[in-house]
C-alpha cells in the first residue's frame, strides 16, 4: 500500500529574471513502511520537495495525496491541523521551542491540539529517546543530540503517517548521527514508521531501503538497497 504519491510535481520560486524552477515534474509512490533517503547535490530541491510532501508549501502544480487524502484539497487550518497530526518533521537545527521544557516540547503538537497523552506511550518514547532523565530540562541544557532526539519525539508523539527528516545529522557527529539513525531505524522497524530521510551522508542513505536521486528538480535515480 502506498502511504504518499505525487503526480507531475513543481515548484516554481519568483518570477521573471529571479525565478527558479526548483521541481521539474516529480513523481513518486512511497509504500508505507519503508525507509527512502533521498539524496542530490546542494539546489537540487530536495527540501523544496520535503516541504511540499509534508503539506509545509503547496506547490505550483501537481497533487500530493497522503493516505487518500488530497492535501491540496484542504484549507490552510485544515492543512495545519493535517500536518501536525500525520506528518512529523525533523530539521538539522531541531527547532524546538527555547522557552519550553522537554517533555513540553515533545508533547507539543498534542498541547495545541487540547489532548492529552497517553502516559505510557509517553514513557516508553522517552525511554527509547534516551531522554527519561532530562525532561524537566530546557533545550539549552542539552547536547545538540540530546536536542534531535527530542525533535524526534515531538515528531513521533503523534504516530505520523510518515516522518520526515532534512538532514537531521548535518549538525552532529558521526557517534551522534549514528545515534540519531539508529532511532529512525527503530521507529521504522519496530513500528513500521514510514521514514524520509534527506541526507548528503552516503554511508546512512545506505541504510535505508530505497535512495532516491534529485538533480536539478528532477528525479534521475530511484533504486533499492541492496541487504
Ligand atoms: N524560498 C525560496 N525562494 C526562492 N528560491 C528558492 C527558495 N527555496 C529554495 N529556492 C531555490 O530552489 C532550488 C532548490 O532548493 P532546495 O530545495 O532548498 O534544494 P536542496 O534542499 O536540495 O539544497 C535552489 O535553486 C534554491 O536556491
Ligand atoms: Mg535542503
Amino acid at each position: 500500500m502506498n502511504i504518499l504519491r505525487c503526480e507531475h510535481l513543481t515548484k516554481t520560486y519568483g518570477s521573471g529574471s529571479t525565478m527558479v524552477n526548483a521541481l521539474n515534474g516529480v513523481e513518486l509512490a512511497v509504500e508505507k513502511g519503508s525507509f527512502v533517503a533521498i539524496v542530490g547535490t546542494s539546489g537540487s530541491g530536495k527540501s523544496t520537495l520535503l516541504h511540499l510532501l509534508g503539506g509545509v508549501d503547496r506547490p505550483t502544480t501537481g497533487h500530493i495525496f497522503i493516505e487518500d487524502t488530497d492535501i491540496a484539497s484542504l484549507s490552510e487550518k485544515q492543512l495545519s491541523i493535517f500536518r501536525r497530526r500525520k506528518v512529523g518533521l525533523i530539521y538539522q537545527f531541531y527547532n524546538l521551542i527555547p522557552t519550553l521544557d522537554i517533555r513540553q516540547n515533545i508533547l507539543l503538537p498534542m498541547l495545541l491540539d487540547g489532548q492529552k497523552p497517553d502516559e505510557n506511550r509517553f514513557s516508553e518514547l522517552v525511554q527509547t529517546l534516551g531522554l527519561a532523565d532530562r525532561l524537566s530540562h530546557l533545550p539549552h541544557q542539552l547536547s545538540g543530540g540530546q536536542q534531535q532526539r527530542a525533535a524526534i519525539g515531538r515528531a513521533l508523539i503523534y504516530r505520523p503517517a510518515i516522518l520526515m527528516a532534512d538532514e537531521p545529522t548535518g549538525n552532529l557527529d558521526r557517534k551522534n548521527s549514528q545515534e540519531i539513525l539508529s532511532l529512525l531505524k527503530v521507529s521504522n522497524r519496530r513500528y513500521k514508521q514510514t521514514v524520509l530521510l534527506i541526507t548528503h551522508d552516503e554511508r546512512l542513505a545506505l541504510e535505508a531501503d530505497r535512495i532516491i536521486t534529485i538533480e536539478d528538480g528532477r528525479i534521475i535515480s530511484d533504486r533499492e538497497v541492496r541487504k
